[in-house]
């Protein structure tokens, strides 16, 4: 029997037709003699049917839950409609059946609200993957996928694979090496990302690079992070910085277009010093208000000892009468971030109103615009003001932290709205109090603004703007990129500048900066998660819903069981010996 349609395909107007499906059994009923078996493909399910009379009825009464099966039969209108399936309107009197494969009784149902623990579900992805919300994720990603290399091969861009083994790169994460059996006691490294290979293909003249690049990171995880991922990497030569927004753009909003998202155009900028003042995040969450308010100059020496001297006072204004218990809540969260403590103020009670002059108090929700004052991000109405005094980095990205929290608390963050934004005007630099120097923010060949060249040669390098960018959605950052140096000069003076001393710099570097002496274009490029888009689009806010076999928070692959041991012998191979200690 050969499969003429799909178990998501028959309609009112097949009615008559004699049709053969195949799929798995999602649910088989007996209702004393009268069968209903639902047949399940990734296009859809479809009900068949087996009559008293029919001589298939004593074989379909033995089928299961998860077998395989090939039917053949004459599609029938149904007399009781499903409204809630494609396909409620027809149903299969069946002829034929043949059992393709028999099945085990699945260890958790196959059903989209599946109450299965993930690492069940993870150690039998194969299952796992029949839910039809999974079935759906990956088939956004497959169009994602295809949708994106039509818009770049439009635009002229060559896809090129670029090595799986290969030497470290400086993406500031930790590297996966690969131990090497011909040379032994060295090693190759997965890639953080292809960034010198890309910027090589520059200098090779291939003018407009693009790849779903696989790259790999040894660091913490989190919702949004997997150990292997993907990214849509590119990269463009004769480009400036316009050019590489104009590209981007077209293409997010194509991607979204085609999923009936309407992405309007050009996105709004904003720059990282701006971001950092107003959200308190370098990827803000633009979706709610909440604004970050400086308190600093308003409570220089007022009666609040907390806020007379601190570094910095800042707060947000959030238009929610919270709870005494709310806020102690809240308060537990913002310690867990590091600061000593969360003044709040409502209109009817305060944490800190008794210890100020009226004056002192009207100034502070002034500034903070509270209290129905110009500028009221309360409206005059319900609110509780949140104020964090301590060093100012550490209390601006607190209360981005909190208020992302209360939006979470207040239900604002709705997945179906997209805001998306650049943030431009990346420092160069930054300070690591644990390496006791400066490191490049982004990486070691980004290029610096223009107009802030001289200030590498200052003192403060923390000023020193670069041409790197990111775009951010609903508080992920989707991408980072950067216009690269292409000055050799430029290009040593940042490596001297980030302290790699001259050997190093020819070891890790060499080949670089050898190419770069052989006429090297200005390019520039970018790189998207692409599993963080596809996110996006499939509303979820758990990478593994839209990667086909992820890896645990502890990189574990449950159903492989990766990272697991290797043969003695192997090991031998490649001169490695295991001190378990
Ligand atoms: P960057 O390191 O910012 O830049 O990475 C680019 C984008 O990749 C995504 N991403 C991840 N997604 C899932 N899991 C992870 N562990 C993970 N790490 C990063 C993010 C991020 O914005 N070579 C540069 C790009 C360039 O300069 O052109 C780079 O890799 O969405
Ligand atoms: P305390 O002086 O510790 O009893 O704190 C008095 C009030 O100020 C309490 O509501 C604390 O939560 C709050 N508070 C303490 N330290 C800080 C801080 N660094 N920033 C904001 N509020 C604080």
């Amino acid at each position: 029997m050969k499969r003429t349609h799909t178990c998501g395909e028959l309609r009112i107007e097949h009615i008559g037709q004699t049709v053969t499906l195949c799929g798995w059994v999602q649910r088989a009923r007996d209702l004393g003699g009268l069968i209903f078996i639902d047949l399940r493909d990734r296009a859809g399910i479809t009900q068949c049917l087996f009559n008293t009379d029919n001589p298939l009825a004593g074989e379909a009464a033995q089928v299961r839950g998860e077998w395989c099966l090939a039917v053949t039969g004459t599609v029938r209108e149904r007399s009781s409609k499903n409204k809630n399936i494609p396909t409620g309107d027809i149903e299969l009197d069946v002829t034929g059946l043949t059992v393709l494969s028999r099945a085990q009784t699945p260890p958790f149902e196959i059903e989209d609200d599946c109450k299965a623990n993930e690492l069940l579900r993870l150690e039998y992805r194969y299952l796992d993957l029949r839910r039809p919300v999974l079935q759906h994720n990956l088939a956004v990603r497959h169009r994602a996928m295809q949708t994106v290399r039509r818009y770049l091969d439009g635009k002229g861009f060559y896809e090129i694979e670029t090595p799986m083994l290969t030497a470290s790169t400086p993406e500031g994460s930790r590297d996966y090496i690969i131990p090497s059996r011909l040379h032994k006691g060295k090693f190759y490294a997965l890639p953080q990302s292809p960034q010198q290979y890309k910027q090589l293909l520059m200098v090779a003249g291939m003018d407009k690079y693009f790849q779903f690049a696989r790259c790999a990171r040894d660091e913490d995880l989190r919702a949004d992070r997997q150990p292997d991922f993907t990214q849509i990497d590119m990269e463009m030569s004769f480009v400036d910085v316009e050019d590489v927004y104009t590209l981007a753009e077209g293409m997010i909003a194509g991607l979204f277009g085609a999923f009936g998202i309407e992405i309007p155009l050009p996105l709004p900028r904003l720059t990282w010093h701006e971001a950092m003042e107003r959200y308190g995040s370098d990827k803000p969450d633009t979706r709610f208000g909440f604004e970050l308010r400086d308190l600093t100059e308003a409570t220089r020496g007022c009666g609040f000892g907390v806020f007379a001297n601190a570094p910095s006072v800042r707060c947000i204004v959030v238009d929610h009468e919270f709870t005494r218990k709310e806020i102690d809540a809240l308060t537990e969260f913002v310690k867990g971030l590091g600061v000593k403590g969360l003044a709040w103020h409502k209109a009817e009670s305060s944490s800190f109103a008794k210890f100020l002059s009226e004056d002192e108090l009207a100034a502070i929700l002034r500034v903070a615009g509270a209290n129905g004052a110009p500028g009221a991000q309360d409206g005059g109405g319900k609110y509780t003001l949140f104020a964090i005094a301590d060093e100012d980095g550490l209390v601006k990205t607190t209360l981005g932290a909190l208020r992302l929290e209360c939006a979470r608390k207040l239900d604002l963050l709705k997945p179906d709205q997209y805001n998306f934004l650049w943030i431009t005007e990346f420092p160069m630099f930054e300070y690591s109090q644990e390496e006791g120097r400066f490191v490049a923010q982004h990486h070691p060949f980004t290029g610096p603004m223009e107009e802030d060249i001289p200030l590498l040669d200052g003192k403060d390098l923390s000023k020193v703007r670069s041409k790197a960018y990111d775009m951010v959605c609903n508080g992920y950052e989707l991408c980072s990129g950067s216009i690269r140096i292409h000055d050799a000069g430029v290009q040593a003076k940042v490596f001297d500048l980030l302290g790699i001393p001259e050997d190093e710099m020819q070891r890790r570097f060499g080949h670089m900066l050898k190419a770069f002496t052989y006429g090297v274009p200005p390019h520039g490029g970018i790189g998207f998660g692409f599993d963080r888009l596809v996110m996006l689009l499939c509303q979820t806010a758990n990478i593994r819903d839209v990667v086909a076999f992820p890896k645990t928070q502890s990189a574990v692959e449950p159903m492989t069981g990766c990272p697991s041991d290797v043969d003695a012998k192997q090991l031998e191979e490649l001169g490695i010996g295991l001190d378990m200690e």
